[in-house]
Parts: C-alpha cells; sequence; structure tokens
C-alpha cells in the first residue's frame, strides 16, 4: 500500500465477499484523470442492476475534467461539508424517474431501483481500482436548474469517482473523517427472526 493511502476495510464479523468488505467512502481523491474505458464499466454496471418491472429509472449525468467549465458548475452544487469532492476528476449527478414509462403511474419504488444502481456503481468503481463518494448534501434546488433536471425525475445524490489520493493532500477536517474507524450496527439490530423483539443472533443460540 503506498505511503497515506488507506484502505478502510471493513471489519466483519462474518465472512463476505472481498470487493464488499473493501468497498468504502473515502474522501482523498487524487486528481488523476479516470481511463474511459474505466468509467464505462462503471456505468454498465449500475446498468445491469435490477428494477422493479424492468423499468430502470436511474440516470447519470456525467461530468469530467475533460470539460473543466462543466465540471467546475457541477462542483458548485457542493456543500462546503462535501468539498472534498472538488478534487476528483469525475461527477455524477444521480437521478431517478417517478413514474413507471409504460402506465405513467407512479413507481413506489423509484428511489430503491437508483440506490441499488449506485451500490453497482461502487462495486464496479473499486473494482477498478478506483474509489466512489456518495452525497446526499448538496444544493438541490440549484442541481436542478445547473443540470436541466425534467420534474418527472427526482435528484437523488451526487457521486464523485476517482483514484484515490493520499491522506497528506486533504484538509485537516476531512483528515480525521477519513481516518475514523468505519462502524456498523450488529447484526441482531437489523436482522430478525419472525418479529422486530427477536434480533437474527438467536438463530445462533438455538444451535
Ligand atoms: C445516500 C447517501 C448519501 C451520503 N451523503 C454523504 C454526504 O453528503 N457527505 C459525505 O461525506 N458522505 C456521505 N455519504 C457517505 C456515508 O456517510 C457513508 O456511506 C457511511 O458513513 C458509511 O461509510 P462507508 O460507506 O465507508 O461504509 C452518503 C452515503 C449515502 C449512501
Amino acid at each position: 500500500m503506498e505511503k497515506g493511502i488507506i484502505d478502510n476495510h471493513a471489519l466483519t464479523d462474518y465472512p463476505i465477499h472481498d470487493l464488499l468488505r473493501k468497498r468504502w467512502s473515502a474522501r482523498a481523491f487524487s486528481t488523476r484523470k479516470v481511463e474511459k474505458i474505466k468509467l464505462f464499466s462503471i456505468l454498465e454496471a449500475a446498468r445491469w442492476t435490477p428494477s422493479s418491472r424492468n423499468e430502470q429509472p436511474w440516470r447519470y449525468i456525467v461530468f469530467t475534467s475533460d470539460n473543466p467549465s462543466r465540471l467546475f458548475e457541477a462542483q458548485s452544487v457542493l456543500l462546503e461539508s462535501n468539498s472534498f469532492a472538488k478534487q476528483a476528476p469525475i461527477l455524477i449527478c444521480a437521478i431517478t424517474r417517478k413514474m413507471y414509462t409504460d402506465s405513467q403511474e407512479s413507481n413506489r419504488l423509484y428511489f430503491h431501483d437508483l440506490g441499488a444502481a449506485n451500490e453497482n456503481m461502487f462495486l464496479e468503481s473499486f473494482n477498478q481500482g478506483l474509489i466512489m463518494h456518495e452525497m446526499g448534501g448538496f444544493n438541490i434546488k440549484l442541481a436542478k436548474e445547473v443540470f436541466k433536471i425534467p420534474d418527472d425525475y427526482e435528484v437523488g445524490i451526487m457521486i464523485a469517482i476517482g483514484y484515490q489520493g493520499t491522506n497528506e493532500t486533504l484538509p485537516e477536517k476531512f483528515k480525521v473523517k477519513n481516518t475514523k474507524p468505519r462502524e456498523r450496527k450488529p447484526l441482531s439490530q437489523i436482522a430478525f427472526l419472525e418479529d422486530l423483539g427477536r434480533g437474527i443472533q438467536e438463530m445462533i443460540k438455538e444451535e
């Protein structure tokens, strides 16, 4: 591991796939350009996400360092708390269509399916040797204007993708966040056996 590059892998209680274990929301982006073929693989991963009625409601508006003035515009929607992402050579605005295309009925699962597609992108980013960071902290109203989002779409998140940089390149406030141990609720608080009163861990006690 290169000096200053952090790998904040998950400390899991049970074995999981290596890609899932290694994915994390890093903040130190290198300004190094990302190869187009890698970007396409990441978007392809989103494309193959399952969705309700196969609607595929996700849409991605991509900004890269190939067009610095447009990338700068995309950066302008980010809140100060997410300014670390201004280093990234790729910013993406992830939006999702609220209605089914065939019936024009509202799609209850539009955000669910966008989230699933985003996670596919996340995993493929790491598979490509890149990092990714999802951000809900941005000016939605401004994003709607800057990215010209039609009313039948909901703005989801901003996504930063790039090569990982060293922790030293981050401003102090982000350095601390970037090195903080990652935490999760125990399995017994998120999965239940038959009713919400029985944490799944009871299955182990039963053995
Ligand atoms: C929908 C969504 C919105 C998020 N928004 C932000 C954000 O605005 N700023 C930020 O620094 N991290 C943001 N995150 C990252 C989360 O804080 C992070 O995923 C969580 O702390 C778990 O850490 P991990 O991804 O390293 O496992 C967001 C993540 C998701 C999924």
